[in-house]
């Protein structure tokens, strides 16, 4: 069983993803870790995101390891992730660590769930859920700024606001893998929906193809 779950930032899909992972045992994974893993070892190689040789050179060489960097979740790693995000043969490079964790589960699992972009799209276009989680950008800019704040952040309103319409602009405008939904998938706007309901929601789904 192979779960999609893609979406713009801070839509609240990896907390979605996570939650129907731990419900079903299937195992998760973030593919936005991955291309912040990438951009973050652009950063500290000194070299540009912009830079597309040192951007695929990243993500060709990426370990387990790069992966679990408490650094990916920096504001200036989003940022580059969103630019390496835009070169095809980053992507490329990408695509195959993916589609072998959706086929073949880590231990064993009987499933997984991935969350992203491109999932319902372009990595798995055979999965069998798909949801699009989406959320007027105000309401996520405002759940981003609050997340920034209790982690003691100092974050201003505007700029992540901001932050966030740059990223949107570019994850929905490159011309590999834009971010959009799968014409096969369960759209969850979850501006007026808490968590828990769009968990139930996305949950009795999934339970009816199992
Ligand atoms: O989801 P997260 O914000 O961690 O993703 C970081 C960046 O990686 C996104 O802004 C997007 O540009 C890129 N990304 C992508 N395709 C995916 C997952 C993430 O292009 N499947």
């Amino acid at each position: 069983m192979i779960v999609a779950v893609d979406g713009p930032v801070a839509a609240g899909k990896g907390t979605l993803a996570r939650r129907l992972a731990a419900h079903f045992g299937f195992a998760y994974l973030d593919t936005g870790s991955l291309y912040r893993a990438t951009a973050r070892k652009v950063l500290r190689a000194g070299s540009d995101p912009h830079d597309v040789e040192a951007a695929v050179a990243a993500a060709r060489s990426l370990t387990p390891e790069d992966l679990t960097d408490p650094a990916l979740r920096d504001e200036a790693v989003g940022e580059a992730s969103s630019v390496v995000a835009v070169v095809a043969e980053v992507r490329e490079a990408l695509l195959g660590y993916q589609r072998r964790f959706a086929a073949e589960p880590p231990e064993n699992a009987p499933g997984a769930v991935l969350d992203g972009r491109d999932i319902g799209t372009v990595v798995c276009p055979d999965a069998d859920v798909k949801f699009f989680v989406s959320a007027d950008v105000e309401v996520r800019a405002r759940r981003r700024f609050e997340e920034l704040r209790d982690r003691g952040v100092s974050a201003d309103y505007e700029a992540v606001l901001a932050d966030l319409r740059r990223r949107d602009e570019r994850d929905k405008g490159r011309a590999a893998a834009p971010l959009k939904p799968a014409s096969d998938a369960h759209l969850l706007d979850s501006t007026n929906l808490d968590i828990e309901a769009a968990f139930r929601a996305a949950k009795d789904i999934v339970a009816s193809r199992l």
